[in-house]
Order: C-alpha cells, then sequence, then structure tokens
C-alpha cells in the first residue's frame, strides 16, 4: 500500500493553521456534526475512471500526465496496477467509498464472454481488496457509451441488438456490484438522447428507455440488491440532447412510466450548470420529490459549456448544497463522488491529492457552516415567516383544498389591493455571509 505514491502518507486533520499543503485543514472525519461524524455526513468517494484512467487527453492533444499504473502494454496487467494504485489512494486520502464502471476495473475482452470473465476476476480482486481496508463501493454503472456500437444510444437505440448488448453489460455489472456489496447502481444515458430529430422518433426511443429500466429494476429485485438504483441527469454532451436532461424531467419521466418508487437520482454539480441551474436547484428538485440519492460533486465552470469536471471548491455551493442535505435529512445510502479530474496542465501525481483534499475540506466547510446557518441563525425562521399567511385561517384551508376558485375571489375583492411585503434577499444574502465569516 505504498508503492505508487511512497512519498505521500496517509492524509491527516492538521486543522486551519496547518502550512502542510498535504493535510486536511477541515475535514476531520471523526468530528461531530449535528449528532454524526464527518465522514458519515459526508460519505466521500473516489471515482475510479477519473482518478487513475484519465491522462489529460482533450480533443486537441493526448494526455500530458505520465501514470505509472499505466505503463504495461497488456491491458489485463495495466488493470491489475490500477487497482493496486486504486485502493492505495482511497487508503491515503480516506475515502470510505469508491466508485467505478465495468470498463473501468475491468478492460473489454473480444467477445461478450470473455469481457464478463475479465469483469468477475476484477470483481473477485477489489472484493479482497475491500475486505483489507474497510472501503466499500458506492455506485457502480455500465459504461454504454463508449464502446462504438453505442454511438446512437444503448437503450434508446434505434437497432434492437444493440439494446440488448446493453442489456448483457447491465445484467452484469448489476451482479457485479451486488457481489461487492455497493450502495447504489447508477444509469448515466451518456448517449441517451440525440443529435438530430430529423432521424429520431424520440417517443418511441423515450417508452424503450422506459421498459428498459422497468426489467433492469425487476431484475435489480429478482438478485436483492438493496442499494438505491440512480439515474444522473445531464442535458447534453456527448449528445446534443440527452433525455434526462435535468432532476424536473427525470422525476416527470420516472412518474410517467410508475417508477418513482424504484428508482432516485444522482446529482452532479456540473451537470447542473449545464442545464443552466444552480447545483442547490437539482438538489432541491430532488429533495422535494423525496428523490435524492447520491450526489457527484465535481463543478464546472461558468464560463464553459462543457463538462469540466473541476475539484469543488466554492465555498457557497458546498455551503448552499449542504443546507440541502441536512434539510433532507442525509443522503441515506447516498454519498459524496468525486466525478472530478485534475486540470491537463496539473501533471504531477501530488496533485491528484491536492485536488481531493481541497473537495473535501470544501465540503467540511460547508456542511458546518450550513448547520450553523440552519440551527444557529434567523435564517429557517424567516423563510417560515414568509409563508405564514398559509399557516391559520384562510391560508390554511386554501392549503386544504376547502376554497374554490369563486371563494379565493370574494376574499381577494373584500381584502383589497394587497400590501408589498419584501423578499429581503440582500439580508438573506448578508446571514450566509455572516456564517461563514
Ligand atoms: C459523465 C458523468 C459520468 C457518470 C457515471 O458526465 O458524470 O461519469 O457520473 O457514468
Ligand atoms: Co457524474
Amino acid at each position: 500500500m505504498n508503492k505508487y505514491f511512497p512519498g505521500i502518507s496517509k492524509i491527516e486533520f492538521e486543522g486551519p493553521n496547518s502550512k502542510n499543503p498535504l493535510s486536511f485543514k477541515q475535514y476531520d472525519e471523526n468530528e461531530v456534526v449535528l449528532g454524526k461524524t464527518m465522514k458519515e455526513h459526508l460519505k466521500f468517494a473516489s471515482s475510479y475512471w477519473h482518478t487513475f484512467c484519465g491522462t489529460g487527453a482533450d480533443p486537441f492533444g493526448p494526455g500530458t500526465q505520465p501514470l505509472p499504473w499505466l505503463k504495461e502494454s497488456d491491458p489485463i496487467k495495466r488493470a491489475d496496477d490500477t487497482m493496486e494504485v486504486a485502493f492505495e489512494f482511497f487508503h491515503k486520502i480516506g475515502t470510505p467509498y469508491y466508485c467505478s464502471h465495468d470498463r473501468d476495473m475491468a478492460p473489454a475482452g473480444r467477445s461478450i464472454e470473455e469481457s464478463e470473465d475479465i469483469l468477475w476476476s476484477f470483481a473477485e480482486k477489489a472484493k479482497k481488496y475491500q475486505s483489507q481496508t474497510g472501503i466499500k463501493m458506492l455506485f457502480g454503472s455500465a459504461n454504454l457509451f463508449s464502446n462504438p456500437a453505442y454511438m446512437c444510444g444503448a437503450a434508446t437505440n434505434p437497432d434492437f441488438s444493440v439494446l440488448c448488448n446493453a442489456a448483457t453489460q447491465v445484467k452484469t455489472m448489476m451482479d457485479v456490484v451486488k457481489f461487492l456489496d455497493a450502495d447504489n447502481y447508477v444509469f448515466w444515458g451518456g448517449r441517451e438522447g440525440y443529435d438530430t430529430l430529423l432521424n429520431t422518433d424520440m417517443k418511441r426511443e423515450l417508452s424503450h428507455l422506459g421498459m428498459f429500466l422497468k426489467q433492469a429494476v425487476a431484475y435489480a429485485k429478482k438478485i436483492g440488491f438493496e442499494g438505491n438504483i440512480l439515474i444522473e441527469p445531464k442535458p447534453m454532451e456527448p449528445t446534443k440532447h440527452q433525455y434526462d436532461f435535468d432532476s424536473a424531467t427525470v422525476i416527470g419521466f420516472l412518474k410517467e412510466h410508475g417508477l418513482e418508487k424504484d428508482i432516485k437520482l444522482n446529482i452532479e454539480a456540473n451537470h447542473a450548470t449545464l442545464a443552466g441551474h444552480t447545483f442547490a436547484h437539482e438538489l432541491q428538485v430532488c429533495t422535494d420529490a423525496g428523490m435524492l440519492g447520491s450526489i457527484d460533486i465535481n463543478r464546472g465552470d461558468a464560463q464553459n459549456g462543457w463538462d469540466t469536471d473541476q475539484f469543488p471548491t466554492n465555498l457557497y455551493d458546498t455551503v448552499e448544497a449542504m443546507m440541502v442535505v441536512l434539510q433532507n435529512g442525509g443522503l441515506g445510502k447516498g454519498g459524496l463522488n468525486f466525478d472530478s479530474k485534475t486540470r491537463r496542465t496539473s501533471t504531477d501525481l501530488s496533485d491528484i491529492f491536492y485536488g481531493y483534499i481541497g473537495g473535501m475540506d470544501a465540503f467540511a466547510r460547508g456542511l458546518k457552516i450550513a448547520a450553523k446557518i440552519l440551527n444557529n441563525s434567523p435564517l429557517p425562521a424567516m423563510k417560515e415567516a414568509r409563508y405564514s399567511s398559509y399557516d391559520s385561517g384562510k391560508g390554511k384551508e386554501f392549503e386544504e383544498g376547502l376554497l374554490d376558485l369563486e371563494a379565493l375571489y370574494k376574499i381577494g375583492k373584500d381584502n383589497g389591493q394587497p400590501n408589498a411585503v419584501s423578499g429581503r434577499q440582500e439580508l438573506y444574502e448578508n446571514i450566509i455571509n455572516e456564517c461563514i465569516f
């Protein structure tokens, strides 16, 4: 457990006055906030794909990050080395969970049978590492977007044989996720969408997606998988339009197909930005529907219309996100996954640690500030008071459905022109800052 980062030992909490860049300033996994440790509140996970498989390549040039575990030319040896570095990293950074697609931990073979055999051999290895280290899988997922066979979608592909190929991966990965005792199975529909409506029967594709998910849910029940099944919304990229556009769209879709009790959502901060929403908005929509499952905490860049997958460092975002998570009563089986990668220009191995340390500290601080705002500031009472006219009398009767439009008309007429009541946005914003200072 000290092969790939020999100069870096386990990252410890040293407090805000430490000058050691390889230490936590805010994240003390044992610190208790509102009755739970930070480790329990935050349930951090490392993503296998960005952390160990990404090399900084972009559409304009090759990778810049020489990762020593990707040196071997044999893909099986490379995957072996990658699993070794992965568990060394999880242990040293202290994320109690990790997330992986089938193809991150195990390369594809030349046939479906061979791919399944390879995946199972790596699942066995992962299980051993898990029991040695106590590190768990937060979510597993089938990669239904890299193989060129999926270029026109997987479950929404116009060709039935491609849909069935996707079924081979989803069934096998669900078996693996159960075997690895993961808390969640995620569907991210990277290519479930279209590039032009001219060649797309959207209605038919969406009904195929609904049927495919229904069958996947039935299979998960059949094998006794007790974790969450989640959909991760994203509006676009790689397709021009992705069907799982945002939380509201996915929730509507799940309700249309009667799946709202079986599937929850995995919200990614960066995808919220791409959909033109704030991160907190997406979380709130899920919370209000009782369907918040888990979170990918990587952020985007307000100036860019693509998925930059940066480490989360913006304190205002982490505060607002944690306010929603606390209001939701926590994340249950969900957690906070770093679906993040270091910048292409960050070429030292220590940069990966700096990325995680910064993100974990930003969320730890966000948690503490959110707890203060919700429990030790006037903000919640102010917000509640804005709606007090519905707490009793006619307002309450309206909420209970006891007043028809004519009754409302009469009250409106009797009352006359209402007085303006200030929304006090500036005061609310000041309270957030006072809790941050
Ligand atoms: C892509 C993305 C995925 C999902 C898992 O934007 O976020 O990595 O998190 O498939
Ligand atoms: Co993601």
